[in-house]
């Protein structure tokens, strides 16, 4: 039943990344580059890269197994995809996930796209759904990998990881407020044609549209009733790189005549930037890897209100904010995503770069990809035109906190 009453939100929040990492002091030496620039100047130490059989498939399978381990898959009707880094033009990228997790047949499975933006689209579409019936669970995937090319001022941002989201009624973690404020503006900031592998990008272009949007969603927010700034706890701003965070917070503040403190900024700012900055660009996955950061953080955010700014290159825009649940520390998986951001392998310049130039074969025949990630799923080789992806291992669906704790590959209803 319909009800606008029942609280919804994110019941359950966990990210992946990829096996393999290169830090800025290596790129540093290198490129010649301050490796100052990098730490402070971008507010980025390491970035991660993809070995040759992990993908956004990969990764999303990863983190969702988590979440359909932890809860059952049961109530679960809808699962959103959000990529900018689509594996196909016409398959939802979410099938694979769905296949891989050995889902049950009566979910929808859609792929969303806007930049950066598609995860926050995917997480009102899917409040909208539960409140249409609070018995209906949706999976929401962020998964990106962000890639710029070699040599050009974005390699610095480049990055990856896969989020993944269970939005449902009575949520553990947080409850979605309304209103939220939005705003589209179309610019050409940031871009990827159909036929590249690697993004465009103005960067000066992009921070200004940036702030621009950001003044547009949060305008709208207040003229629509949202919680003034004064009750809004900490922001998680869209983080290309993590010191766009800060020149957003100081834009934020400054608008509102408020003082624009630099320490206070990075104070107010750091809890959500402590896998970012180690992680790199993770596109429409980036805003929810921030939330990680900050649910994980050792500051108590029960009944608080947190504010969550989404910005998808190109543009749209939203600005919203949700309140923690009490009680959310017991939910959280802080392990896991220490776990995701340290076993990551540090690599040398040299096989970042022989890595950067790999590309899956185009011609159709049948080509295995070497064996190389430790995750639980692999991009196995390609056939026929067809991604072949298999399942290697168990997964640490983490304590349990309700239903089931761990979900073999391939094993992913009941609960
Ligand atoms: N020590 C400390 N800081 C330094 C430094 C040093 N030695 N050298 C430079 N810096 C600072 C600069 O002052 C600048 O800071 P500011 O932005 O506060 O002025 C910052 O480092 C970046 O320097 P800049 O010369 O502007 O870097 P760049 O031309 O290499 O471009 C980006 C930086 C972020 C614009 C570029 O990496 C980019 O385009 N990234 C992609 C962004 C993206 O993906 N946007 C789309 C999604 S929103």
């Amino acid at each position: 039943m319909a009800s606008d009453r029942v609280p919804v939100g994110i019941h359950d929040l966990t990210f992946r990344t990829t096996s393999l990492q290169l830090t800025h002091a290596e790129l540093a030496r290198h490129t010649g580059v301050p490796l100052a620039k990098y730490h402070q100047g971008i507010g980025q130490k390491a970035m991660s890269i993809p070995a040759p059989d992990e993908d956004v498939i990969t990764m999303a399978a990863h983190a969702a197994a988590a979440v359909v381990g932890r809860h059952g898959a049961d109530r679960i009707r809808t699962l959103v995809f959000a990529t900018e880094t689509s594996v196909d033009q016409a398959k939802a990228g979410g099938l694979y996930v769905h296949s891989l997790l050995g889902l049950p047949p009566h979910i929808r499975v859609v792929e969303l796209k806007q930049a950066c933006y598609g995860a926050t689209a995917a997480l009102q579409f899917a409040t909208a759904l539960v409140h249409r019936d609070p018995d209906q669970q949706v999976l929401v995937l962020a998964s990106d990998i962000a890639r710029y090319d070699l040599d050009s001022p974005g390699e610095p941002t480049q990055g990856a990881a896969a989020a993944a989201l269970l939005v449902t009624a009575r949520p553990a973690l947080l409850e979605i407020d309304t209103p939220s404020g939005v705003f589209t503006h179309e610019v050409m900031d940031f871009w990827r044609p159909n036929y590249r592998s690697t993004a465009l990008v103005d960067g000066r272009a992009s921070i200004d549209a940036y702030l621009n949007a950001l003044t547009g969603t949060f305008g709208d927010h207040q003229a629509r009733g949202g919680a003034p700034l004064h009750r809004i706890r900490t922001i998680c701003y869209h983080q290309p790189f993590t010191r766009m965070a800060h020149k957003a917070h100081h834009h934020l503040l400054q608008q509102a005549g408020l003082p624009t403190v630099p320490q206070d900024i990075a104070a107010a700012l750091a809890p959500t930037t402590t896998y970012n900055e180690v992680l790199g660009n993770s596109y429409t996955a980036s805003l929810y890897v921030a939330l990680a950061a900050l649910l994980d953080g050792p500051t108590p955010l029960d009944g608080e209100t947190v504010g969550l700014f989404s910005y998808g290159s190109g543009s749209v825009a939203e600005f919203l904010t949700a309140t923690v649940r009490p009680g959310y520390r017991d939910h959280v998986r802080t392990g896991a995503h220490r776990a995701a951001v340290t076993d990551r392998r540090p690599i040398s310049y040299a096989a970042y770069r022989d890595l950067h130039s790999g590309t899956l074969p185009t011609d159709g025949g049948s080509h295995a990809t070497a064996a190389a990630t430790p995750g639980p799923y692999r991009l196995a080789g390609v056939r026929d035109h067809r991604r072949i992806y298999e399942a290697t291992g168990p997964v640490d669906a983490g304590p349990a906190t309700t239903g089931r704790c761990v979900a073999a590959p391939g094993e992913g209803g009941g609960g």
